[in-house]
């Protein structure tokens, strides 16, 4: 690819994926893509359309006349759809509590995922989500498959919780993970899972920055071997 490799990240709710993906990208000065986010804007959508969950024909409808964008800005990445900043409003609970039976819809993901090939098609890309090393990307040169214990990953959410304000106990945390989890890894199209030429890293001890260096490391090893 003209401008550099492809790099894949994927794994369950809360593993660090955008944290490290966002740094990962800064270093080797690579564009991030944050294909989650680009189902939680569909989703947004969905919802405020007022639609139901089940209605398939007017969520495809609704995929495919959407404008999905991502700006940076000192705040981090900003994410619009059709011109509206919902940069916030994706990661609301009604949002999050939705996004897996959104992101079922067959059509929805033809879409999303020939968006994201399209994005990626030069390289000198670090793209993060569910399906992107099995699916999206499945010629990317690194794949990686974070993991972390459930455990760790609710504490993860809980303190990012607290830091906006909002105090939902732990353990209703770690259920809407576990569920979201299990609807994501037993869809039938393109379900959560390890890519089997995928790099499996288990994040529930390491700092956001020891994370960062092994997969760092990957990359280099990946540039030198060529
Ligand atoms: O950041 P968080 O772990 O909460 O999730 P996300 O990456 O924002 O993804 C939100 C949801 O989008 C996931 O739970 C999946 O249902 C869906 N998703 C997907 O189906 N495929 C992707 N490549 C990325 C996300
Ligand atoms: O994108 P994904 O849902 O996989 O996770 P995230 O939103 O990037 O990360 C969830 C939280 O875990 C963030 O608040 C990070 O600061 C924290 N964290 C991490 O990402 N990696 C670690 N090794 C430790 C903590």
């Amino acid at each position: 690819h003209k401008n550099g490799i492809q790099v894949a990240i994927d794994g369950p709710a809360s593993a660090g994926k955008s944290t490290v993906a966002k740094l990962v990208a800064k270093q080797f000065g690579y564009i991030y893509v944050d294909t989650g986010a680009m189902y939680r804007a569909i989703t947004y959508k969905v919802l405020k359309s007022g639609l139901s969950l089940d209605n398939e024909t007017a969520i495809s409808d609704i995929v495919r006349s959407s404008e999905i964008s991502f700006a940076p800005s000192d705040k981090g990445q900003l994410v619009y759809i059709d011109g509206e900043d919902i940069t916030e409003a994706i990661r609301q609970e009604d949002v999050t509590n939705s996004v897996s039976a959104v992101s079922a819809i067959s059509t929805v993901r033809e879409e999303l995922s020939a968006d994201q090939q399209r994005i990626a098609i030069n390289g000198g890309v670090v793209m993060d989500g569910r399906d992107i090393g099995s699916t999206v990307l499945p010629d990317a040169e690194v794949k990686i498959f974070l993991i972390a214990s459930v455990e760790e990953r609710a504490q993860r959410r809980y303190k990012e919780n607290i830091e906006k304000g909002i105090d939902t106990p732990l353990d209703e945390l770690q259920l809407e993970i576990e569920a979201r989890d299990y609807k994501d890894s037993h869809r039938k199209i393109s379900p959560l899972t390890k890519a089997d030429d995928a790099v499996e890293i288990d994040t529930t001890s390491l700092s956001i920055e020891e994370v960062v260096e092994k997969i760092a490391s990957v990359i280099k090893d990946e540039l030198n071997s060529n």
